[in-house]
């Protein structure tokens, strides 16, 4: 089957054949990636039906191909693909579950496949998660049986896990398992809390077919979008093959290939480090100012020096060689990184006042819009969910509150999702308490009570960083509230609601998350919404003087090359921010929805930008308390 994407792929792959032992292609966009498969898809329905054929499809569940069932259904609709010739198996099912609970695997394939085409119910099979346990061993035998029926698998696609799962095969399962029962990791589970609201609602087992059962289906396209899967791609593809990570036994198919966006693709050797592959060229790639920085800083953690210890000999012991012949020697490129990396470091975010008598100063070498010079700025903060802020540039945003600037922060969810019911709870025994009238909560009710929760929160942490809290902007966006029935779908009106509050405080400056993880995350959405709403900004007078710069989640600070801009704080700042993050209590070890594992340490954000310093003390700079970092998001 191969068609001729697969062979550009195949092509691409043999270069770095040495590293990677599964073909791989990597898209810019998740939608594009998933077009694609979509087609291959699509292709082979027509093709089999053309022949009176029927065709077989694995499926997966998870957010990773819900842009294919969305195209897929598009197709259905707007090109009459039809589905009466397709017979469809899924992979997997939660067990215990009835398929109308919102998680269902049945009611997640109705919801985004299946209620939009025309395939006949009865070629429809999701192992039954209703099942008495007893019966579950007999269901998983008939399943495989009716694969086999079926004639075998034509097209299996999957996603993969955080701990290198397909389908549910947790790490420990054997190459040779079938159809079964198996017990979740609990990495998966903290993965599904996103979706169970909390990690006891998680089941804790679940039906899955086995690594024999995805291995027999005659070819396999499994994707992976987002940077939070970067780390296990990297080892599914260019690791042994073991039973730690089941993906590993793909690399014993005779067809399967790899689907990435960039960020999932950002852990394999070509992109994280490609003077290992080979010479840079040959990969289409160039020694930039980016790469080189890319190069030094790796090069300086390998060899455990700083920028300006580095020798020839250390370049060309570990494949950089090629950089010494086209920039000169190691002292002149120390020397030019050194810089750099040292010009990215302010105190002055917003940059600074001017002069006795008014007479200009340099700004910091970070700040290069128009605006520069404008003192004070105004500053439009956008935080996802209420507490992101904090957490991730508390210290950033305190310091430009002392610097007098006019901050604005916007929190563009309501933040509802990760209070649980016991936290409400208190704050009603509270209110009952105070006003003597008894307080109740229901379903209807609890989520804008939630919400006034995060709220309140929001607002004693701005108290704490000097910012004033008429000037925080709740902005509820529907696009969260609605996400039960309709899988986070972004809307007009979104996106209207962020352009009404740029047009109204016509920022100098704006600072948001820009972390490149589940492109069906509440982050990235958020900043999908911005970036649509910048693009109507564009002719608005404010737009061309103003300076955007993105930051990360504190799980994931942003690596040294990417970062262009690079606040320190004190000891007494990195404190406050601290007390400024406490006041977001409800959203405690609630990780994995600001990007981390639940159950983290309160202090993870401390430790961050710690680390982050740490690094920077390493490269030679200057030993601060700890650094927040930003990069560079050009709006032109
Ligand atoms: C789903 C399945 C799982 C998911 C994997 C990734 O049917 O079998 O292996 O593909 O957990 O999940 P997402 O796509 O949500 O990141």
């Amino acid at each position: 089957m191969n068609t001729s994407w697969y062979q550009d792929a195949l092509s691409a792959s043999l270069e770095t054949s040495k590293w990677e032992h599964l073909p791989v292609v990597i898209f810019e966009q998740p939608k594009i990636a998933a077009a694609r498969v979509a087609r291959e898809i699509a292709d082979l329905v027509r093709n089999r039906e053309a022949d009176g054929l029927k065709v077989v499809l694995g499926l997966a569940t998870g957010s990773t191909p819900i842009f294919v069932y969305q195209e897929l259904a598009r197709l259905h609709r707007e090109e009459g693909l039809s589905f009466r010739n397709v017979i469809t198996f899924n992979l997997d099912e939660y067990f215990p579950i009835s398929p109308d609970h919102a998680q269902s695997y049945h009611r997640f394939m109705r919801m985004h496949f299946f209620d939009h085409i025309d395939i006949p119910a009865a070629q429809i099979h999701i192992p039954d998660g209703a099942l008495a346990r007893e019966n579950v061993p007999a269901a998983c035998e008939r399943y495989e049986k009716m694969i086999a029926e079926a004639g075998g698998i034509d097209l299996q696609i999957l996603g993969i896990g955080r701990t290198g799962h397909i389908g549910f095969n947790e790490p420990g399962s054997s190459r040779r398992s079938l159809t079964r029962l198996i017990h979740l990791d609990r990495l998966t589970r903290i993965d599904a809390i996103k979706d169970f609201q909390s990690e006891e609602l998680v089941p804790r087992t679940a039906i899955t077919m086995g690594v024999k059962t995805i291995l027999q289906a005659r070819r396999v396209v499994i994707m992976a979008f987002g940077e939070h899967k970067a780390a296990i791609v990297a080892r599914a593809v260019e690791g042994e093959v073991s039973s730690e990570i089941p993906a590993t036994f793909l690399q014993d198919h005779e067809d399967c290939l790899v689907v990435l966006d960039r960020a999932a693709a950002s852990g394999l050797t070509r992109i994280q480090t490609p003077w290992l592959v080979g010479p840079l060229e040959e990969s289409g790639l160039a020694w930039t100012d980016s790469m080189l920085r890319r190069g030094v800083n790796w090069l300086a953690q390998q060899t455990g020096k700083a920028i300006l210890k580095l020798t020839d000999e250390d370049y060309n012991s570990h494949s950089l060689g090629e950089l010494l012949s086209q920039h000169g020697n190691a002292y002149e490129i120390n020397l030019r990184m050194f810089r750099q990396v040292q010009n990215t470091i302010t105190g002055w975010p917003g940059g600074k006042p001017a002069g006795k008598d008014n007479a200009p100063v340099s700004q910091p070498r970070p700040l290069r819009s128009a605006s520069a010079a404008t003192y004070p700025k105004r500053i439009l903060i956008f935080s996802p969910h209420p507490g992101d802020d904090v957490h991730s540039m508390g210290g950033t945003l305190l310091r430009l509150a002392e610097h007098k600037h006019e901050v604005h922060i916007a929190y563009q969810v309501s933040g509802s999702g990760v209070v649980k019911d016991e936290v409400l709870q208190r704050y009603l025994d509270f209110q009952q308490h105070v006003t003597g009238a008894k307080a109740e909560w229901n379903a209807a009710n609890a989520s804008s009570l939630k919400a006034a929760i995060c709220r309140a929160e929001a607002r004693a942490a701005a108290r704490v960083c000097g910012v004033d809290p008429d000037d925080l902007h709740f902005l509820d966006l529907p696009f969260y509230e609605k996400m039960g029935e309709n899988y986070r779908q972004v809307s007009g009106e979104d996106i209207a609601i962020t352009a009404k509050l740029l047009a109204q405080v016509q920022p100098h400056q704006i600072y948001a998350a820009g972390d490149l993880a589940d492109p069906h995350g509440t982050h990235r959405i958020c900043l999908d919404i911005l970036t649509q709403a910048l693009k109507q900004s564009r002719k608005e007078p404010w737009f061309a003087h103003c300076e955007a710069w993105l930051y990360r989640g504190a799980w994931a600070p942003w690596p040294i090359h990417e970062v262009d801009m690079a606040v320190p704080l004190s000891p007494a700042e990195t404190a406050r921010k601290q007390r400024a993050i406490f006041q977001h209590e409800s959203s405690k070890h609630q990780g994995p929805l600001f990007g981390g594992d639940s159950g983290e340490p309160d202090n993870v954000p401390l430790d961050g930008a710690r680390a982050t310093s740490r690094l920077f003390d390493a490269l030679g700079m200057p030993d601060y308390e700890a650094i927040e970092t930003f990069h560079r998001w050009e709006l032109a």
